[in-house]
């Protein structure tokens, strides 16, 4: 066995390890899910395997369209290195279909097509449940000033059109999404890009025609098999792991 890394930090889904060289970090991918701030949890087989491949091939595409993100490469089934960033403590949310927490809200209907793409913003901590907070709130605390600001909602929308253009060429319609914002400095000059992961956890996906749903919500809401769901957008994007003694080999084919 080689000796344990470092840890860095340890999250509900993901560990990061101190990386091989300075200013980078490795990503491990677990299985375990949780939902409604980790009210509700479990392990789910495979998740780890799919979301790590999931991420690389979103990451890879937005580097492939020049969206800066924390995406180095792929080390294994599990992990990737990734740069290491000082992470903006916001969800950045981008909503195109009403559903979640907007449509209890503002009492929408769940797949009311909203009538431009929305940004909003969640407080990173579980503490009190990750509040949405305004623009105001942000910038009074200090989270990031105006310019980061005006620099994350292009970076969101950005990556909206590209995931939006991604999934729908596979037949699946992107309802929202979540990402999360890093810093990194050359020198003394600062620069934000996308990092975390980029997955069925933290997107809203619906089947074109049926409507399924193919996103954590199965987990959320109780409805079928997570690794399924998972396999068929990995299967549909033409990402599917290939063959390792860490897997299932359900996941393979
Ligand atoms: P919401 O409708 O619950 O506010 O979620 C909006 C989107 O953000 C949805 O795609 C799920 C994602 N999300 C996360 O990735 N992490 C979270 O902690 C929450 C609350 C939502």
């Amino acid at each position: 066995m080689a000796p344990r890394r470092k840890k860095i930090y340890e999250g509900k889904a993901k560990i990061l390890y101190e990386g091989p060289e300075p200013g980078t970090l490795v990503q491990y991918f677990k299985d375990d899910a949780t939902a409604f701030n980790a009210q509700k949890k479990a392990t789910i087989e495979g998740k780890g395997v799919l979301n790590n491949r999931l991420s690389e091939f979103f990451m890879q595409g937005l580097t492939n369209v020049g969206i800066p993100n924390h995406f180095i490469r792929r080390l294994n089934m599990r992990e990737q290195l990734i740069r290491q960033v000082e992470i903006v403590p916001l969800e950045v949310i981008v909503r195109n279909f009403a559903a979640g927490s907007i449509a209890k809200r503002l009492g929408l209907e769940e797949g009311t097509a909203l009538p431009r793409p929305i940004v909003e913003y969640s407080y990173k901590n579980d503490a009190l449940g990750d509040p949405l907070v305004p623009e105001e709130y942000i910038i009074a605390f200090g989270w990031a000033n105006q310019q980061d600001l005006d620099d994350i909602i292009s970076l969101a929308l950005r990556v909206n059109d590209f995931l939006a253009g991604v999934f729908y060429g596979v037949g699946i319609k992107l309802v929202d999404f979540k990402i999360e914002i890093g810093r990194v400095w050359d020198g003394d000059f600062m620069r934000l890009i996308v990092a975390d992961e980029i997955s069925p956890d933290s997107c809203r996906l619906w089947d074109a025609k049926t409507g399924a749903h193919l996103d954590k919500d199965v987990f959320r809401r109780d409805l079928g098999s997570l690794t399924d769901a998972y396999t068929e957008v990995a299967r549909r994007l033409g990402v599917l792991p290939t063959n390792s003694t860490n897997m299932k080999p359900t996941l393979i084919n």
